[in-house]
């Protein structure tokens, strides 16, 4: 079986390979691990130097070991205080802007949405938070991720306790119903929210969004030529003043994206249009 500096090492040698980066990844090497521990064993080899070899002997691997790097963790309201900027400033902000535009429906894509938290968070944040004052707007969510096994988990929409910890619990209250164990999203929280298979290195839906959340993925696990090349996709995608958000310890790769920051030290940036003086960022 690996050990965890083989592991290290091994990752260190594939990630690049795959478009990936090491930092990403440092974190949460040993779920990694343990996937590549069960690979030797399915096929019957000693080590990760034999697994190695066999990358190099049969191209077709690839893609397994792209899969087995796939990190799926999620929760609903994830780093709090993102969202609260979200339902606090960024929807009603950016529904003024489709008000103003006459636009009848607020788009936004989850992309990377694991088993659905985030969407949902989305559509939770919309209900509760700002859909009272937009009755005439409606609501609409894509939520894409490459993994067929989440997206089925996404639809079924049941949860343990501690995926839904952050969230306020009058929320819980009002939103989801006891199943056994499991906690389940009422239908009427779900109908604004689709889910589709996509590899985001290989399609996106087409836009325009008012608003993308790419959150703990393109920008922590990929390397920066991927990062760049799917930034500029993602921007292309944005109404203008349209939001992107990224995880809490997420960055942009560099300067000239097209993008501002809203606020120093929040990872929330809008399509930069000619007249953004007053705003901050890059
Ligand atoms: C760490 S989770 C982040 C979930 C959520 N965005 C959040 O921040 O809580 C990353 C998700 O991205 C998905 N993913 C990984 N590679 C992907 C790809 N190439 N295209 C689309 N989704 C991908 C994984 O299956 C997983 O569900």
């Amino acid at each position: 079986m690996a050990a965890d500096q083989a592991c290290i090492a091994f990752l260190k040698w594939c990630l690049p390979e795959l478009g990936l980066r090491w930092p990403g990844y440092r974190k949460v090497r040993r779920l990694v691990g343990k996937r590549l521990n069960r690979r030797l064993v399915e096929l019957g080899l000693d080590n990760l130097d034999a697994y190695r070899a066999l990358l190099l002997r049969e191209p077709g691997e690839w893609a397994r070991l792209d899969v087995m790097c796939r990190i799926p963790i999620s929760r609903f309201y994830r780093d709090r205080h993102i969202f609260d900027a979200i339902g606090g400033q960024v929807l009603p902000a950016a529904a003024t802007a489709a008000e103003t535009r006459g636009d009848a429906v607020l788009r936004c894509w989850s992309a990377g949405c694991a088993c659905g938290e985030e969407p949902y968070t989305l559509a939770l944040l919309w209900r509760f938070a700002v859909a009272a004052d937009r009755p005439r707007l409606d609501f609409a969510v894509i939520a894409t991720d490459s993994d067929e096994v989440m997206l089925r988990r996404a639809e079924a929409a049941c949860y343990g306790r501690s995926s839904l910890k952050d969230l306020p619990p009058e929320w819980i209250a009002r939103a989801f119903l006891r199943s056994g164990d499991l906690l389940c999203l009422l239908p009427e929280f779900r109908r604004e929210v689709r889910f589709a298979l996509q590899d985001i290195r290989r399609s996106m839906p087409d836009g325009p969004f008012d608003l993308i959340l790419c959150r703990n993925l393109v920008f922590t696990y990929f390397d920066e030529a991927v990062q760049r090349h799917l930034l500029s996709r993602m921007v292309e995608r944005l109404v203008p003043r349209g939001y992107l958000v990224l995880g809490a310890h997420e960055a942009l790769p560099a300067e000239g994206t097209g993008l501002v920051a809203i606020r120093h030290g929040l990872p929330i940036y809008r399509r930069a249009v000619e007249d953004q003086g007053e705003l901050v960022g890059r």
